[in-house]
């Protein structure tokens, strides 16, 4: 067993966590928590799609865990509005996982997420590279924590997604990630009710989605930007 080599290293601005390295923030200073629930659920048409009595899983990948805001405002809702007996498969890359201490500090920020984020705290300790499979909610959703860089992650898994969380820093300050490869894997990985959607709008980001198979819309983002991507994956 291996520990992650590569613990975030956080900076905090305001009480908020800043990432010198990639010279960027971990969620929008405006309010994270209102920009996670326009851009990646509203995205992504959720909680419409989670109250089908039917549903019995829902599988949804993110690049780039961070502080887990997307991941517990997710399950907030999952946790209201999904069937008792359905299971959340919550897939997440993250190259950078944030020590226990500075999740802590930052998931401080949501107490009206702190019924969710207790249980999380608990479990969140000893990653190791690779997957780290999590279960919570009393079995209603599984983290698979995945240690390591998003697109060779995903590379290694099998399992269809309904839904993608396109996050990870700005394009132009995280170009490695943003990469024909990525949309790739996503297109495997992707069926004909598959959505995603991101916060950014780069051309490049747009084109490598639409060349991989998506169909790609914009719509007004959120605070300050003035655009976001989301769209479906076309069979
Ligand atoms: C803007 S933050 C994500 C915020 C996060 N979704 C949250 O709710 O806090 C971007 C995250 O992507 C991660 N990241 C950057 N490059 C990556 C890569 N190539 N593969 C996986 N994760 C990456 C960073 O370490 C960081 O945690």
């Amino acid at each position: 067993m291996q520990s992650p080599s590569n613990t975030a290293n956080i900076e905090w601005r305001d009480g908020q966590p800043y990432a010198s390295e990639f010279q960027d923030v971990y969620f929008s200073t405006d309010n994270g928590l209102l920009e996670t629930d326009y851009v990646f659920l509203q995205g992504n048409h959720l909680a419409e799609r989670w109250l089908d009595s039917d549903l019995q899983t829902f599988s949804i990948a993110e690049t780039g865990f961070g502080t887990g805001l997307n991941f517990l405002c997710a399950v907030n809702i999952w946790l209201s509005t999904s069937p008792m007996n359905a299971k959340l498969h919550y897939i997440s890359a993250e190259k950078y996982p944030l020590s226990l201490q500075d999740l802590r500090t930052a998931l401080n920020l949501w107490p009206q997420l702190k019924t969710v984020i207790e249980p999380l705290l608990a479990q969140y300790d000893n990653l190791i590279n690779g997957a780290n499979t999590i279960l919570l909610y009393d079995n209603r959703v599984q983290l698979s924590l995945l240690i390591g860089d998003a697109t060779a992650c995903f590379s290694k898994v099998t399992s269809q997604v309904d839904a993608w969380f396109l996050d990870g820093f700005a394009p132009a300050k995280n170009p490695d990630m943003w990469q024909t490869e990525l949309y790739q894997q996503m297109a495997r990985l992707s069926n004909a009710s598959t959505t995603f959607a991101t916060f950014t709008s780069a051309g490049d980001v747009r084109r490598g989605l639409m060349s991989a198979g998506f169909n790609v819309h914009k719509r007004i983002g959120f605070g300050k930007k003035r655009e976001m991507l989301i769209g479906n994956f076309v069979e």
